[in-house]
């Protein structure tokens, strides 16, 4: 029996990258996985499926509450409830790194809306299925709001409002059994992160040469490397852990 038998998980952002990752090893414990993402997730369900799991893709944009909604709502239909949610979608490959007076007030305001606000609109859509028997909210945020990442500010902003968010959430949702923390990855290999170092508008090194260089455990990280920490936010064996950040970058950073 896997750790996750009998458990159905809703992981945005998974078409692709880390959230394809949580998924993948969700599934392979007995998760039954709704892959949400704007974009298309078939090749994420057949790749679960394939696997000997099940999973079923659900068109979402986490900036629509109805579509969140409708999403929470398949779920229910699908596999009969909701019990973990992992709030990974999020803008970050088609980041291009760029002074902070080449943004403008609207390219800033997009990716809190999409990073911060569609977490909030997911967590607010899966309540109603786990008020009753509790459950498990894992935030995806980013290491890069302890180290300061130049080139990007809207994004380390939304990440740090993700830290402060789920602090909030997890006040509220204590009585209910809900436990909602933060994982902070650092750089990792996924699609978006391949992408990064190659599209820059400003002459910085590339993210992941520093990184590597700084961090305790001197090697690349991987989507697959991720996956540990999540599910254990997402058992009882984190029980009793709500309302942190967990920073999960080979000792890049320490919080
Ligand atoms: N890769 C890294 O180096 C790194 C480091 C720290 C944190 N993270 C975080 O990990 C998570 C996954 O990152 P990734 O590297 O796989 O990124 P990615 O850019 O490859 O994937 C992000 C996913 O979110 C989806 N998405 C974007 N907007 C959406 C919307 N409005 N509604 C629904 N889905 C939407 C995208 O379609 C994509 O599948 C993100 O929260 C990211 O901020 C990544």
């Amino acid at each position: 029996m896997g750790r996750l038998t009998g458990k159905v998980a809703i992981i945005t952002g998974s078409a692709q990258g880390i959230g394809a990752a949580y998924a993948q090893g969700f599934a392979k414990e007995g998760a039954k996985i709704v892959i949400a993402d704007v974009l298309d997730g078939q090749k994420a369900v057949e790749d679960i499926k394939r696997a000997g799991g099940e999973a079923i893709y659900v068109k979402t944009d986490v900036t629509d509450q109805a579509q969140c909604d409708a999403m929470a709502a398949a779920a229910k239909e699908r596999f009969g409830g909701v019990d973990i949610l992992v709030n990974n979608a999020a803008v970050f490959g088609s980041i291009v790194m760029k002074p902070f007076t080449e943004y403008s007030t609207k390219e800033f305001m997009k990716v809190l809306e999409i990073n911060v606000v569609g977490q909030f609109h997911c967590m607010k859509a899966v309540f109603p299925f786990m008020k009753d028997k509790g459950g498990k909210i894992v935030n995806i945020g980013s290491s890069s709001i302890n180290e300061g990442v130049p080139g990007m500010p809207h994004y380390v902003a939304s990440k740090g409002a993700i830290m402060a968010l789920t602090r909030s959430m997890a006040r509220e949702m204590g009585d209910f059994k809900i436990n909602v923390n933060t994982i902070a990855p650092g750089f990792t290999h996924s699609e978006g992160g391949n992408n990064f170092d190659k599209n820059k508008a400003m002459d910085i090194p590339p993210l992941e040469t520093l990184q590597l260089n700084a961090r305790c455990i001197k090697r690349e990280a991987l989507p697959e490397d991720l996956i540990g920490l999540a599910l254990f936010l997402s058992t009882d064996d984190s029980a009793f852990i709500t309302g942190q950040m967990i920073v999960h970058d080979g000792g890049l950073s320490f919080h």
